[in-house]
C-alpha cells in the first residue's frame, strides 16, 4: 500500500507524521539535475567527476524561481565539489562555503580560482611533461600505507608498480611548480585521473578492488597520457575560452571558502542575519564515511600523512558513518526523531550482524543537523530561504524519514517549512530491500520568517 508521499505504508505512525508537510512533486525537473552527471560536460565543473553532488542547474532553477527576492549573499555549508559556490560565482553572487575534506577543498579552490591565465597554465604544464621524463625511478614508500603500492609484503595493492612510479613523477613535478594557483590546479588533474590508474573503484560506500585488477597493466606511458588528455581536453581548453585577459570577474567566491567543520566554523565567518539563501546537500545518512570513499587521493598526494591524520578527519565529519565510535549522549528534543529511534532500537534487537553503534549514528546525525540549523537561522536574514537536498534512509527495516526529521528540527528553531519537493527514489541495500523497497530523495524548502 503506498501513502500520499508515494512510498509503502509500512509504517502507520511514522506516516501520519510525515503528513504534517506538504509534498511537491518535482521528480520530472529535479530527477535530472540532482546528480552531478549533467556538471561532466560542463566547463570547469568538469574538473573532477564527483558522485555526491548535484548539478549547476539545481542552483541555476533557484535563482530563477527567486527572481523577486534581493540575493546578495549565499551559504553553502557542505561545499563538496564546489558547484554552489562556482555557479553562484559565474551569477556574480557572493557565496561562503565551508568543506572539511581537504581534498574536496582544495576542488572547491582550484575551480573559484579567477585569475588563471592560458600561457601561464601551458606553460607548467610543458615544465611538468619535460621534469616527469627526466626523473628517475623513485622508491615507493609503502612504510605509512603498506597497501598503497605494489610490495611484496602485501597480498593486494592500490597501484602497481610502474602506476606508482608514474604517479609520483606527475606528483614531483608539480609540487615543484611555485606558483600555488597552478600547483593547486595539476594537483587536481592528477588527483582526477588516479582512480582510474589505480586497481580501486568507488563502491558507493567506500573503495573496492576492480574485479580484474590483478589482469589490468597499465604502463608509465599510459597514466601520463591519461593525465595529458586530462590537462588538454578540460583544464587547458576551459582556461582558453573562461578566462580572458582584460575581463574582471565580478564575484570571487574563492575567499569565501574555508577548510572547516562547518558546524562551528559558520558562527566566526559568517555575519549573523546577512544570508539570502543557503543551498546544500548534507552528507546523507548512509554510513557513507568521505574519508573512506576518498582514501586513495587522500594518501596519494599527502593530504593526510598517517592514520593518525585519517582518524582526525573522520572525527571532523558529520557523524553519518560508523568508522569511528562515537562517545557522546548528546540528544535532543523532537519527536519525530523520538519515535523513529524507538522504533529502531525494538527492530534492531532481531538483527545480531550490525554495527552496534548504528544507533548511535543516526541519533547524533540529527544532534549534528539540529547544530547546524541553529547556526543557519542566525545567520539568515528574515525572508531567507534555505533549499536542503537530502533523502531518506533505512536501517534495520525501519524506514528513516530524515526529509521529515530534518524539516521538524528546523521548524523547532524556528524556520518555516514551505514544502519538501520529491526529488527522485533511490534503491534501497539488499538487507533493506524485502521491507524498504526506495528512499525518497527531496530538497527541503525552509523561510525564516
Ligand atoms: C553531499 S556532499 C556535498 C555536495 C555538494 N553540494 C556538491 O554538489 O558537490 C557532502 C560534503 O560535506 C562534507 N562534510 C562532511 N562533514 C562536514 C563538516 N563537518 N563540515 C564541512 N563539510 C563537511 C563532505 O566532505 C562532503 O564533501
Amino acid at each position: 500500500m503506498q501513502d500520499s508521499c508515494g512510498y509503502n505504508r509500512f509504517d502507520q505512525c511514522m506516516s501520519n507524521d510525515a503528513l504534517k508537510y506538504n509534498y511537491a512533486d518535482f521528480t520530472d525537473t529535479y530527477g535530472r539535475i540532482m546528480q552531478f552527471n549533467k556538471n561532466k560536460q560542463e566547463p570547469i565543473h568538469r574538473w573532477y567527476p564527483f558522485v555526491e553532488g548535484y548539478s549547476k542547474e539545481f542552483i541555476q532553477s533557484i535563482i530563477d524561481e527567486n527572481k523577486e527576492q534581493k540575493i546578495e549573499c549565499c551559504l553553502e555549508p557542505f561545499s563538496g565539489s564546489g558547484t554552489t559556490a562556482l555557479e553562484l560565482q559565474n551569477l556574480g553572487i557572493k557565496c561562503y562555503s565551508f568543506e572539511i575534506n581537504p581534498l574536496m577543498y582544495l576542488i572547491g579552490k582550484v575551480k573559484l580560482e579567477t585569475e588563471y591565465t592560458y600561457e601561464r597554465a601551458n606553460y607548467w604544464f610543458t615544465k611538468i611533461k619535460n621534469s616527469r621524463d627526466k626523473l628517475n625511478d623513485t622508491n615507493l614508500d609503502s612504510s605509512v600505507f603498506p597497501t598503497l603500492y605494489q610490495s611484496d609484503k602485501s597480498k593486494k595493492w592500490n597501484y602497481d608498480n610502474e602506476v606508482g612510479l608514474a604517479v609520483k613523477k606527475l606528483k614531483i613535478a608539480i609540487d615543484a611548480i611555485n606558483e600555488e594557483i597552478y600547483k593547486d590546479l595539476f594537483t587536481i588533474a592528477l588527483a582526477a585521473i588516479l582512480l582510474d590508474v589505480s586497481n580501486l573503484y568507488r563502491n558507493g560506500k567506500c573503495l573496492s578492488y576492480k574485479k580484474n585488477w590483478t589482469s589490468i597493466k597499465l604502463t608509465k606511458e599510459d597514466v601520463f597520457t591519461k593525465f595529458d588528455k586530462k590537462v588538454t581536453d578540460e583544464l587547458l581548453e576551459d582556461i582558453k575560452n573562461s578566462f580572458k585577459p582584460n575581463v574582471e570577474f565580478s564575484q570571487k567566491n574563492k575567499s569565501f571558502l574555508f577548510n572547516s567543520d562547518s558546524r562551528f566554523a559558520i558562527n566566526e565567518k559568517v555575519e549573523d542575519n546577512s544570508i539570502d539563501l543557503v543551498i546544500t546537500s548534507p552528507p546523507y545518512l548512509n554510513s557513507r564515511d568521505y574519508t573512506d570513499t576518498y582514501m586513495l587521493e587522500l594518501k596519494t598526494l599527502g593530504f593526510t600523512k598517517d592514520n593518525a591524520q585519517i582518524q582526525n578527519l573522520r572525527e571532523h565529519t558529520f557523524r553519518s558513518h560508523v568508522q569511528i565510535h562515537w562517545h557522546d549522549n548528546a540528544d535532543i528534543k523532537n519527536s519525530l526523531l523520538k519515535s523513529t529511534l524507538k522504533r529502531l532500537d525494538k527492530s534492531s534487537k532481531n538483527f545480531t550482524l550490525w554495527n552496534p553503534s548504528i544507533i548511535d549514528m543516526i541519533r547524533l546525525y540529527f544532534v549534528d543537523m539540529d547544530t547546524l540549523f541553529k547556526e543557519l537561522y542566525k545567520k539568515m536574514r528574515k525572508g531567507g530561504k534555505v533549499y536542503f537536498n537530502v533523502s531518506n534512509s533505512a536501517y534495520f527495516n525501519v524506514e528513516i524519514k530524515t526529509l521529515d526529521i530534518c524539516a521538524s528540527i528546523a521548524e523547532d528553531i524556528g524556520f518555516s517549512v514551505q514544502e519538501i519537493r520529491k526529488a527522485r527514489y533511490l534503491k534501497t541495500s539488499p538487507q533493506q530491500k524485502e521491507h524498504v523497497d526506495k528512499l525518497l530523495e527531496g530538497v527541503i524548502v525552509l523561510e525564516k520568517k
